[in-house]
C-alpha cells in the first residue's frame, strides 16, 4: 500500500538519552533544526561549525528553546571547530574528537557549499563545491569511522551515518568518477549550470553513502547508512540561490517561496528520521531479511519515505570509483585512514 508521511513529530524518534551526534553546518538551516530533533531527545549533541560565533549563538536559541517548550532533557549541546574548506583541518578536528569522546551513535553530514557560482579551484587543484560537500564529509566519515564500528558493537547500539544530499543530484549527468578531473567536473556558467554542479557533489554524497553501506556489510558492521533530501526549505542557502536567478529570481523569493518552501523544522523531519526514526530501529529487528534491509543504503525525500534516486547515482561503478578517486586525491594530499 503506497503511504506517504506528513510529518515527523519528536514521539517517532528513539530516545537519545547517552547517545552522541554530530551534524556539521548545525548552526543555521536544517542542521540547526536537526540538532533541535536530536536535543529534544536527549543525545548530547556536536555542532560542526566553521564559526564560533554564529555556532554560540545558535546553541544559545536552541537551548532556550528546549527550555521554553518545557523540554526537560537537559539538552547538551557543543560546538565542534569544523571548517569543510580545508580537508586537513577536518582531518584534525575529528582525530581530536575520538580522543576526547567514548562513542559517536549519529554522524549527518549536512553541511553545504552555496548552491551558486562561480565555482572556484582550491590551493590543491579541487573545486571548493566538491570539497566542502563531498571531500571534507568523506574525511570526517572515514576517519571517524572506527569510533562508529565501535560505537555499532556496544549493547542497545543503533548506529546511523546520514548524507544530506538533494534532488538535485539528478541535474548531473555523470558517466565517470574515475579520476580527478571527474570530480572538478562543471557543467558551465548559467544559474542552471551552477545548479548541476552543485547537483554533481550531490549526487557524490548519495554514491559515498550507497558505498560506505555495502562495505560495512562487508564487515559485518550493523551500521545503517541512509542519503536524505530535505525538501525545498527557506534556509540561508535557499534565499541565496533564488537571489543569484538573474530579473525575476526575488520574484520567486516573495510570491512563490511561500508556496514551495517549507520551514527549517519541516525541512529537518527527513534528517531527524534517518538519524533517529523509531521505524529504522523497528525494522532493523525484523525477522523478515527484506524488511530488516529496508533502510540500508537508502535514500529518503520528504517526509522521511523510501524513494528512488538517480540510475547514476544506484550505479555501483560509480560508486566504487568515487570511493577509489576520493582515497588517490587524500593520499595526494597526505591524508591518509587507518
Ligand atoms: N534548503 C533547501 O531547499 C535544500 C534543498 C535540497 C538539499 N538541501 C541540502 O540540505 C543541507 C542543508 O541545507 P541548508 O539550506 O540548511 O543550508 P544553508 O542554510 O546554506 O546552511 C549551510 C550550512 O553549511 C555550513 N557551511 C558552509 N560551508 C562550510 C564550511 N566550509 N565549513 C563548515 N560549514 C560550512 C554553513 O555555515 P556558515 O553559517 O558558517 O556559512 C551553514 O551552517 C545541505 O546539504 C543542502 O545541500 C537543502
Amino acid at each position: 500500500m503506497f503511504f506517504s508521511r506528513k510529518v515527523i513529530t519528536e514521539d517517532e524518534l528513539v530516545d537519545l538519552h547517552g547517545k552522541v551526534a554530530i551534524v556539521t553546518g548545525g548552526n543555521t538551516g536544517i542542521g540547526y533544526a536537526t540538532i533541535e530533533f536530536l536535543a529534544r531527545r536527549g543525545a548530547r549533541v556536536y555542532m560542526g561549525s566553521r564559526n564560533q560565533g554564529r555556532a554560540q549563538k545558535a546553541i544559545e536559541e536552541i537551548e532556550a528553546k528546549l527550555q521554553k517548550s518545557g523540554n526537560d532533557n537537559q539538552a547538551s549541546i557543543h560546538w565542534l571547530q569544523l571548517d569543510l574548506s580545508d580537508p586537513r583541518s577536518v582531518k584534525e578536528a575529528a582525530t581530536e574528537f575520538i580522543a576526547k569522546e567514548e562513542r559517536l551513535d549519529i554522524l549527518v553530514n549536512n553541511a553545504s557549499h552555496s548552491s551558486f557560482g562561480p565555482y572556484k579551484l582550491n590551493q590543491d587543484g579541487l573545486l571548493d563545491i566538491m570539497v566542502v560537500n563531498h571531500i571534507s564529509h568523506f574525511v570526517l566519515t572515514e576517519t571517524l569511522l572506527p569510533l562508529l564500528r565501535h560505537t555499532a558493537t556496544l549493547e542497545d547500539s543503533d548506529v546511523r551515518i546520514v548524507n544530506v544530499s538533494s534532488t538535485a543530484h539528478t541535474h548531473a549527468a555523470t558517466e565517470s568518477f574515475a579520476a580527478k578531473e571527474n570530480l572538478n567536473k562543471q557543467f558551465g556558467d548559467s544559474v542552471t549550470g551552477y545548479l548541476a554542479t552543485y547537483g554533481h557533489s550531490k549526487l557524490a554524497n548519495i554514491l559515498h553513502i550507497k558505498n560506505l553501506q555495502t562495505r560495512l556489510k562487508a564487515q559485518y558492521s550493523p551500521i545503517t547508512c541512509l542519503a536524505v533530501h530535505p525538501g525545498a526549505v527557506m534556509t540561508v542557502g535557499a534565499s541565496g540561490f533564488l537571489n543569484s536567478v538573474p530579473f525575476f529570481g526575488w520574484l520567486l523569493k516573495v510570491f512563490l517561496g511561500p508556496l514551495f518552501f517549507t520551514s527549517w523544522t519541516q525541512g529537518a523531519m527527513t534528517s531527524a528520521f534517518a538519524a533517529a526514526g523509531k521505524e529504522v530501529a523497528e525494522t532493523r529487528k525484523s525477522k523478515d531479511e527484506v524488511e530488516r534491509r529496508k533502510y540500508e543504503g537508502g535514500y529518503l525525500v520528504p517526509v522521511a519515505n523510501i524513494s528512488e534516486p538517480s540510475t547514476y547515482a544506484k550505479d555501483e561503478r560509480l560508486q566504487r570509483e568515487l570511493y577509489e578517486t576520493t582515497m588517490e586525491v587524500l593520499t595526494e594530499m597526505g591524508i591518509a585512514f587507518k
